[in-house]
């Protein structure tokens, strides 16, 4: 059974020291054997990237950015490389969040142009997609997705699939304490990637889920064992220390 990924989002949250503290937890407190079956990757905010990065330096877990501008460098006021961040020792990306999409205007040209660029800079991507609340009442769901995916993919070569993981996070379920029944995240995951292994033509194996919103240690364990979710994408649980572990545990293969 391919491993499990268990990242954690920390969002707009945590100073240097909280960051540091927190990181220094986890690194204690993993078992080797946990990282035998999961792997776990870090998305602390730019600022604490390079002292989270120091800390999980030889532990097994990745760093992880938020965001990334879509331009080598030059004249573009508050944005970040991709090389800045290869600097600080990422080797992930999050493109495509809900958080971006909708407050601060996202596109999904915007999210390609992101996607494009970091893949030919090495960074490896998380790419969010997931439906808003209006568009799940009006069964839209999957014509959402599939329209984040084709437009957010284009031009991307499916050799690269390696390199990019898909995060089903509905945006109904983020930071609401609702999550997506176990059962139906799972037929969404099945529809993702029968969608994307048909149309950019890659093994259906090579595609792969994590489930976000709302995740916690009360509910891994049900979302964890769906056979379509092959990981998960964890926001405010992950900045707790106990529960953080336990999600992680629960992941075990
Ligand atoms: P919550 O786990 O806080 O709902 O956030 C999910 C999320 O947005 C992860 O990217």
């Amino acid at each position: 059974m391919a491993k499990r990924i268990i990242i954690a989002n920390w969002k707009m949250n945590l100073l240097r020291d909280e960051a540091k503290e927190l990181t220094n937890h986890i690194v204690n407190n993993i078992a080797v054997s946990d990282l035998k079956s999961v792997d776990v990757i870090l998305a602390p905010t730019f600022i604490c990237l390079e002292p989270v990065g120091e800390i999980i330096e030889n532990s097994g877990i990745e760093l992880c950015a938020q965001n990334v501008f879509w331009e080598e460098s030059g004249a573009y006021t508050g944005e970040i490389s991709a090389d800045m961040l290869l600097d600080l020792g990422c080797s992930w990306v999050i493109i495509g969040h809900s958080e971006r999409r909708y407050a601060l205007g996202e596109t999904n040209s915007m999210i390609n142009d992101k996607i494009v660029f970091s893949l030919k800079k090495g960074l490896k991507v998380v790419f969010c997609i997931g439906e808003r609340i209006e568009e799940k009442n009006q069964g839209k769901t999957l014509n959402v997705i599939k329209k984040q995916v084709e437009i957010g993919l284009n031009g991307v070569n499916n050799k690269l699939f390696d390199n990019i993981i898909f995060a089903y996070e509905p945006v109904w379920a983020i930071g609401t304490g609702i999550t997506a029944e176990p059962e139906q995240a799972s037929s969404v995951h099945g529809s993702i990637k029968k969608f994307i292994s048909e149309r950019f033509n890659c093994h259906i194996s090579k595609i792969r889920v994590l489930y976000g919103g709302s995740v916690n240690s009360d509910n891994i364990d049900s979302l964890i064992s769906q056979s379509n979710i092959d990981g998960v994408l964890v926001g405010g649980a992950s900045l707790d220390k106990k529960s953080f572990l336990e999600i992680i545990k629960s992941s075990g293969v």
